[in-house]
């Protein structure tokens, strides 16, 4: 399962993995016409048929509740990729700020409502599409109700949660048979590198690559709790800092 995958990097990740037909592959999106169009697509260039969408809203626990709940096929992979980089603060219907609703809580939920799934399909894989563009965490104000909204420094915030949440979630999952990791992919084209101001000089095959080949790879299979950048393992001093994990995922379960 590839999330926000009608994206630029989430559709080429499908597709990369769509492409070795052994693989069932479900396009995680929140908009029905958009996700049937890229399911369409993805199925049209790998030529495997086993390629179809599945519709929640990665910002709200409930819907992420509510899809877990409903699925029944084995989950082997689970790409946590959506985001978004609003320009102007904006919260959700249950009153949280988009981003790190988004960005954070929506992979924090999809690892938690999933990890049955995950466990029974074992082996099995988790990786957690994050950034090098990544800092400024302030536990604190994870919100920016205190700080001014700035959609670069909230963007910066939840990629650095999303290494660390990895980094947690490979330590919970110690002993099993559920591997979990984070990486930057590349810098593509996009609607949420343009908000940010970026153009982006890859392409979205080239921004898939490092996810795609942790998702799928017999390399990446005995790592767990690692970051990456061009499929090359590097330290995440975020993941690092221990005592940061485990207050943030303290501030996650509170949501
Ligand atoms: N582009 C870059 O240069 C770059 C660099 C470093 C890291 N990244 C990371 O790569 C990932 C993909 O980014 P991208 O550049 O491909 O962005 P993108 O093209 O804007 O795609 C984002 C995807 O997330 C989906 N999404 C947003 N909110 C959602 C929600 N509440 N529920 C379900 N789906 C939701 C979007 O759906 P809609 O189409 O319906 O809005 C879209 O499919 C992100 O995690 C980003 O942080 C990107």
């Amino acid at each position: 399962m590839v999330t926000g995958a009608n994206g630029a990097i989430g559709k080429a990740i499908a597709l990369a993995i769509a492409s070795d037909p052994g693989y069932r592959v479900v396009l995680l999106c929140r908009d029905e016409k958009r996700a049937v169009a890229a399911a369409q697509e993805v199925r049209a260039r790998s030529g495997n048929r086993e390629v179809t969408h599945a519709l929640a809203d990665l910002s709200r626990h409930a819907s992420i509740r509510e899809l877990a709940k409903t699925w029944r096929s084995a989950l082997h992979v689970l790409v946590n990729n959506a985001a978004v980089t609003p320009r102007r603060r904006e919260e959700t219907p249950e009153g949280i700020e988009r981003q790190f609703a988004t960005n954070v809580l929506g992979y924090y939920w999809m690892m938690g409502a999933f990890s049955k799934h995950l466990l029974s399909s074992a082996p099995a894989r988790v990786v957690n599409v994050a950034s090098y563009w990544a800092g400024g965490l302030d536990l604190s104000d994870l919100e920016f109700r205190r700080r001014g909204y700035d959609n670069d420094r909230a963007y910066r915030q939840s990629k650095q949660a999303d290494r660390m949440l990895s980094a947690a979630f490979a330590q919970r999952w110690q002993g099993t048979n559920i591997s979990v990791n984070a990486c930057h992919p590349g810098d593509v084209n996009s609607t949420l590198s343009n908000n940010l101001g970026f153009g982006g000089h890859q392409s979205p095959e080239q921004g898939a690559a490092t996810p795609a080949w942790l998702a799928t790879s017999k390399q990446a299979a005995t790592v767990s709790g690692g970051y990456f950048e061009d499929r090359r393992q590097v330290r995440c001093p975020f993941a690092a800092d221990e005592r940061e994990v485990g207050a943030l995922v303290e501030c996650c379960s509170r949501y």
